[in-house]
């Protein structure tokens, strides 16, 4: 049944966590608990463990886990199947986001399956268009380059805190039309929401952020400008305008959709050229293929999961799922599936070419993506042209944070 978008009520399917809720169509043979996204194992090295996971788990299997039992897919083909077959798998609660049962909203347009979600999407898409997003690439290099100032001559920074979150951040302030005064707040409040392991201060951020996106929207009300939250707040489908609810759960998706996974994909991209001079070598002696380099870039350190809960049950590979289970398209293993991508862990510029997951496909498919891939764009050819060689600093021990975003907390670099 789908559900009602102007009307939110929690969802009604069982949230199962621990060994004494699986189900009993759940083969015990298929039973494992990863710890994906929180186990020291995972948290070692995310990528070499999701990686490996082609070699060590079946290609479904039944994730006992900390946060809420689910399948986990990590072949490519099935993860193409899962996402574009929303009439089975739903996005309805697809967030872990606590929210109010009282005061229940979605999350606009994670939580919303076809056909409703293609309302909410046309509002947006064409600021997110491939020709919308090309509007903000001056500005972009501007913003790069003003942060590359502040440490250039310095011969060390640490990338994360100087460059890696603030860029995405102020580019998503100017998009929504919110003041750039906040940009440090909005960080500490996503570090918050997206990488706690406590619900606690996961409510604690989530309580922040409604009291200022609600009293950001109110202000947009009165005073329309240009900027997303505007857009949105004076939006109509079905010609009647947006409830108060849907206004809110839309802009603040867009908070949590758009600023940490920009991030954590810059850090880690950074990470990994920094320990490899021969690729940074490869990006600049090839300018003329950036977008192939970001392509392969993208698929080798992509930083997040699609999760979907059945609404009819199905069978795949021979495994039998049934409605109310959950399941998680593993992205980053699916980008490395040896039987699409041979040699999986190998940066190769020239690969023929596939479709890389780190955006997801199908209704879904990020709406960012287009600006994504250019800020890594302008991020890295601003970079370069200032900073052409850099490395890790010695000694420096790469940790990361618990989280359904995976990237390094910090990542110090010297020229
Ligand atoms: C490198 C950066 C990014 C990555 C890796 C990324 C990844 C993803 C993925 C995997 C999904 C699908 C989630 C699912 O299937 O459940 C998604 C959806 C989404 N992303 Fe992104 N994203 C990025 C940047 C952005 C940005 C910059 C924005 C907005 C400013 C954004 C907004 C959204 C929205 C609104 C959705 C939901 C789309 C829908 O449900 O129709 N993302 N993103």
């Amino acid at each position: 049944m789908p559900i009602d978008s102007a009307n939110p009520v929690p969802p009604t399917y069982p949230r199962r966590i621990g060994m004494d809720q699986v189900p009993p169509h759940v083969a015990p043979d298929l039973i494992r608990s990863a710890g994906i996204t929180y186990s020291p194992e995972f948290l070692a090295a995310p990528h070499d463990f999701m990686a490996k996971l082609h070699q060590d788990y079946p290609s479904i299997w039944y994730d006992v886990g900390a946060y809420g039992n689910s399948w986990q897919a990590t072949k490519h083909a099935d993860a193409l199947f899962i996402l574009r077959h929303p009439e089975i798998f739903s996005n309805e609660g697809a967030t872990p986001f606590p929210r109010d049962p009282d005061d229940y909203f979605y999350f606009i347009p994670q939580e919303i399956d076809p056909p409703e979600h293609r309302k909410y999407r046309n509002i947006v898409d064409p600021v997110f268009s491939p020709q919308g997003v090309l509007k903000l690439e001056a500005k972009i290099r501007k913003l790069a380059n003003d942060l590359i100032d502040e440490f250039a001559d310095e011969g060390e920074v640490e990338f994360t805190e100087a460059f890696g979150r603030p860029l995405p951040v102020m580019v998503f302030l100017d998009i929504m039309g919110l003041p750039q005064a906040m940009r440090d707040t909005f960080v500490s409040w996503a570090m918050d929401l997206l990488h706690s392991n406590s619900r606690e201060s996961m409510g604690v951020a989530m309580a922040n952020i409604t009291t200022y996106l609600k009293g950001a929207i109110a202000e947009k009300k009165a005073n329309p400008d240009d900027g997303v939250v505007s857009l949105i707040a004076h939006a109509q489908i079905d010609g009647r305008p947006l409830s108060d609810k849907e206004v809110f759960g839309f802009v603040c998706f867009l908070f949590i959709g758009g600023l940490d996974t920009v991030f954590a994909t810059l850090n880690n991209m950074w990470l990994f050229l920094a320990r490899n001079p021969q690729i940074v070598k490869e990006i600049r002696d090839d300018p003329d293929n950036i977008n192939a380099q970001i392509e392969e870039l993208l698929r080798l350190w992509s930083v997040t999961f699609s999760g979907r809960v059945l609404i009819q049950d199905h069978e795949l590979r021979g495994v039998q799922l049934k409605k109310d289970d959950r399941i998680t398209c593993v992205l980053p293993a699916c980008n490395f599936d040896p039987e699409v991508f041979p040699n999986p862990r190998e940066c190769n510029f020239h690969r023929p070419r596939q479709t890389v997951l780190a955006f997801t496909v199908g209704a879904h498919s990020c709406m960012g993506a287009h600006l994504a891939r250019l800020e890594i764009k302008c991020a890295l050819q601003e970079w370069l042209k200032r900073i052409p060689e850099f490395s890790l600093k010695e000694g420096t021990e790469i940790e990361y944070r618990p989280g359904g975003v995976v990237g390094p907390e910090a990542v110090p670099l010297v020229w």
